[in-house]
């Protein structure tokens, strides 16, 4: 019994001793000049607000504007009576993912894509040369691409090298041009190129439209394009020349790219073009969402102009370091190729080497046999 009460009495002077530690840290806290002016600011705040220190209205039935600007931070979206509803949202957190995608993924993977290509097309310039017609010129040419055919063709070319460069030029042009011009001719070239490439799209968008009018029809899938691309279209060794009629598989693909990715170029560029007006994303997210892909289908304008942005630059990197290998196939690469886009007409070896089945057609010649897969007599075009 005596051990037991002795327990109790040493239990009882920790507690006591505990109480009185507390008490003297609150007294100390309190006593504190940064409590005391705390304590102080507190009471002004309330004596020199209307809503004494309260959130106005207290709807949120605090005192602190702790959570609010946790909210802010956040990205909440408030409202407005002015006519801008983005002013609505004080922080867009979502901006910096945009940033760094943009200068970092986005511009590192799109420059080693068109420096892998650049590189590519050196490597097969030096293991194949320039790919000339077997059999020699003819000396006979025949019309390729008529003058309209050729118009739509430059005037989407020329308007792309355009773009591509002032493109470039706002993704790179700080880190590639600014230290050799200085900032004051870089300032004026880029706002200069800016505005090149918001009017040279449209005349981009009319070539693009032109082209799909033309050639659509040319550039339907047909069974001589599985043969082409079996034979990687003779490419890689002399002397094998795959049918073809007025387009080859690899020229459709460039088509369709140019097509799809022109198409889709110029609505995310449209887009940018006149800020907040359009929901591409959202309608596209809910096709896509058919599919399950669970994106999110409510985007704020803001979110809709980052992912058009993002997107502008995916596909035109994309488009331009393809373009790369058409500009080489066309010019450099290819004896005989440039003429079809130059005066429109080409020597007929080349047509015969590399578009047979065109070429036949169009002297009304039978078919060519094509290596196993044709019979040499007559077939009914495609
Ligand atoms: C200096 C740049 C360019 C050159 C030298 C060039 C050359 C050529 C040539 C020679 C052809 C005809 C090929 C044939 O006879 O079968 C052609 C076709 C074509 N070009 Fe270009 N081109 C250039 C730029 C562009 C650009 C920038 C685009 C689009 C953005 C483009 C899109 C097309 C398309 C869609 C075709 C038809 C499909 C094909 O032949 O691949 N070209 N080009």
């Amino acid at each position: 019994m005596r051990v037991l009460s002795q327990r109790s009495r040493r239990g009882g002077l920790r507690l006591a001793a505990f109480l009185v530690l507390g008490l003297a840290l609150l007294a100390a806290a309190a006593l504190s000049p940064e409590a005391a002016l705390a304590q102080a600011t507190r009471g002004d705040v309330a004596q020199e607000t209307p809503t004494g220190g309260n959130i106005p209205g207290n709807s949120l039935g605090s005192a602190s504007d702790t959570e609010i600007w946790r909210q802010v931070r956040r990205g909440v979206q408030g409202t407005v009576s002015i006519p801008d509803p983005n002013a609505a949202q004080l922080i867009q957190s979502q901006g910096e993912s945009w940033r760094a995608w943009r200068n970092g993924p986005l511009s590192t993977v799109g420059g080693w894509a068109m420096l892998g290509m650049v590189i590519l097309l050196a490597l097969f310039f030096a293991l194949r040369g320039r790919i000339k017609i077997d059999a020699g010129p003819a000396g006979r040419t025949v019309e390729r691409f008529n003058a309209i055919e050729r118009f739509a063709h430059w005037l989407t070319a020329v308007s792309f090298i355009v773009l591509a460069i002032t493109g470039l030029n706002l993704l790179y042009g700080r880190y590639v041009l600014l230290p050799i011009i200085g900032a004051d001719v870089f300032s004026d070239l880029t706002s200069a190129g800016k505005y090149a490439h918001n009017f040279i799209a449209f005349a981009f968008m009319l070539g693009v439209v032109m082209m799909v009018v033309l050639w659509i029809r040319h550039n339907i899938p047909n069974r001589y394009d599985l043969i082409w691309l079996s034979k990687a279209g003779g490419l890689f060794a002399k002397g094998v020349h795959p049918p073809s009629k007025k387009f080859n598989a690899g020229q459709k693909v460039i088509f369709w790219v140019v097509v799809l990715g022109g198409i889709s170029i110029s609505l995310s560029g449209i887009a940018l073009l006149f800020p907040f007006e359009f929901k591409f994303f959202e309608g596209t997210y809910a096709v896509l969402n058919v599919f399950g892909a669970g994106l999110p289908e409510t985007l704020t304008p803001m979110q809709e102009m980052q992912l058009s942005q993002l997107w502008h630059t995916v596909v035109g990197l994309f488009l331009t370091a393809v373009i790369l290998a058409h500009i080489y196939i066309g010019s450099v690469g290819m004896e005989g190729a440039f003429a079809a886009m130059g005066s429109g007409m080409v020597d007929e070896n080349w047509a015969r080497e590399h578009h047979n089945l065109w070429m036949a057609e169009l002297k009304g010649e039978p078919m060519p046999d094509i290596g196993g897969h044709g019979d040499g007599k007559p077939q009914p075009a495609e």
